[in-house]
């Protein structure tokens, strides 16, 4: 009963998390006008909440051969809340998801009225079980990890850390790392991904971390949501080992790019999971050119109160006027509003923005920023490379720590703060970037051009996304269908 598939069908599965989504969201932005089926599967949490807060059930029923499915992350509807929900997911997707999985990329697999038969599956690499489940069932598989190729790579090589005795470790952090090639120069203890500073290697979230890491090899190819231009040696060191690698970045420009193009750029493309707060970009209107700090620290980040005033006080003795996304779930120990000392009200009154979520990219693009106080992720650390925004960086977690050492020390286009986090710190970092900005934009220039051309016509991008599509393409003309592999 083998069936041929002329016309490739993917299914695509993030880890259910705001950054996760998004970026493999603006891939099927991607994969769309190549007139292939895409099922893209979303937790049902998080899909209620897209339908919610964006046009994105209007803007995909553009493409008749996309459709949206769903399943359960295995967590209760009210135990989705930022970092630590994240860890619990781990585990409730292996035990809850995984069969629910296998049973629907069976169901894909049969011809069902004019679609055809599942030819590959796109995951989130950092999904423990898809490529069990795709090896088992026969069915071709591309790994795409959200993460940047820095600590990709860092992650690939924790083998090596170990056996170098580099890990696990304690004590000085800024011990120079060595087992990581092509970062020997500048990276210390302190850059490396922050599960790498688990004192005890049975850790179970480093564990999972570093076996999804080290399964990549097992899929047919790797995407990764980065460009030739931003990370070439250390997307040649990744070659070295999975010489089939994408890097068809910046996700966020590359679709908006494309969809100009083809004049189907809809304004309202975010895919937030939170309300946008659209007020601050009045706002922002109303203040001088590249005068504004704007801050936020993503989607998953949490921070006590105590923290949260050291930031606010920073921000208030800068004198800089600040957009600061604070939202309703980032702040433990009290509601954010409560007994806030009155000199902070009074200065953020006069010269400060507060939201709950905003429109980010339009923030990053509006004339009046001149800087952007982040935690570091990688959507973030890219939609400011391709504005042309300095950073100032307050790495919160896992990659973070380590994109944070690349934007100040390789890309020179920011400065670092990661692990403190006093007024005094914050006050000085964001003067620095926003008073002596011209130092730091020479470099920020330069990157924010090679952004914008890697990914129109003739960029590296473009073509590595041609090349992808024209392998999919190749897998469903060749892809036997589908009978578990006999064990
Ligand atoms: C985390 C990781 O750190 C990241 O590197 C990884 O790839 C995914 O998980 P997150 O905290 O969500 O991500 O940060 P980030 O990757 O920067 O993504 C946040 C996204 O939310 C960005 O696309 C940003 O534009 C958007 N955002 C954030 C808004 O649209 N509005 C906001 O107010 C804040």
């Amino acid at each position: 009963m083998e069936r041929e598939a002329a016309v490739p069908h993917v299914l695509i599965f993030p880890f259910p998390a705001q950054g996760h989504m998004n970026s493999m969201l603006k891939l099927a932005e991607l994969l769309c006008p190549a007139d292939m089926y895409i099922t893209f599967l979303n937790s049902d949490h998080n899909h209620q909440r897209l339908l919610r807060f964006t046009d994105a059930e209007a803007r995909f029923s553009h493409w008749p051969k996309f459709r949206f499915e769903s399943i359960t992350d295995g967590l209760p509807d009210d135990g989705h809340c930022s970092a630590e929900s994240t860890f619990e997911m781990f585990n409730t997707l292996e035990s809850i998801t995984r069969p629910l999985f296998r049973d629907l990329v069976i169901s894909l697999s049969h011809p069902q009225q004019e679609i055809p038969p599942l030819s590959c599956i796109i995951a989130d690499g950092i999904i423990p079980f898809v490529i069990d489940v795709a090896e088992e069932l026969n069915i071709p598989i591309i790994s795409f990890r959200t993460i940047s190729a820095c600590s990709f790579w860092a992650y690939f090589c924790i083998p090596k850390l170990i056996a170098a005795g580099e890990l696990p470790f304690q004590g000085d952090m800024d011990v120079p790392i060595k087992s990581v090639p092509g970062m020997e120069g500048f990276l210390r203890r302190r850059d490396l991904p922050s599960f790498c500073r688990a004192e005890e290697l049975n850790d179970h979230v480093f564990q999972t971390v570093l076996s999804a890491t080290q399964e990549t090899t097992r899929a047919s190819a790797l995407i990764l949501n980065s460009f030739e231009d931003l990370e070439g040696p250390i997307l040649s060191e990744i070659r070295s080992r999975l010489p089939k690698l994408y890097a068809i970045g910046p996700l966020h420009a590359h679709s908006k790019t494309r969809l100009l193009e083809q004049s189907l750029l809809s304004s309202l493309s975010a895919n937030s999971l939170w309300e946008v707060d659209r007020s601050c970009m009045k706002w922002l209107d109303s203040q001088p050119p590249k005068s504004v700090v704007y801050v936020s620290f993503g989607s998953l980040a949490v921070v006590g109160r105590e923290t949260l005033l050291e930031f606010w006080y920073g921000l208030v003795r800068s004198g800089i006027p600040f957009l600061w996304v604070v939202r309703s779930d980032s702040v433990t120990g009290g509601n954010v509003n409560e007994e806030i000392p009155g000199e902070l009200v009074e200065a953020t009154t006069e010269r400060g923005c507060l939201v709950g979520w905003a429109p980010q990219e339009e923030v990053l693009a509006h004339p009046a920023v001149g800087g952007f106080l982040t935690h570091s992720g990688w959507n973030s650390t890219l939609e400011s490379i391709y504005t042309g925004v300095p950073m100032i960086c307050w790495p919160y977690f896992a990659d973070q720590q380590i994109n944070s050492r690349f934007v100040s020390e390789v890309w020179r286009v920011g400065v670092d703060m990661k692990d403190t986090c006093d007024r005094g710190t914050v006050e000085k970092m964001v003067k620095e970037v926003m008073e002596r900005r011209e130092e730091l934009m020479g470099s920020v220039d330069r990157l924010a051009k090679l952004a914008r051309s890697c990914v129109s016509q003739g960029g590296s991008s473009r073509s590595n996304m041609d090349r992808l599509i024209k392998d999919i393409r190749s897998m469903a003309r060749s892809s036997p269908k589908l009978h578990p592999k006999k064990k």
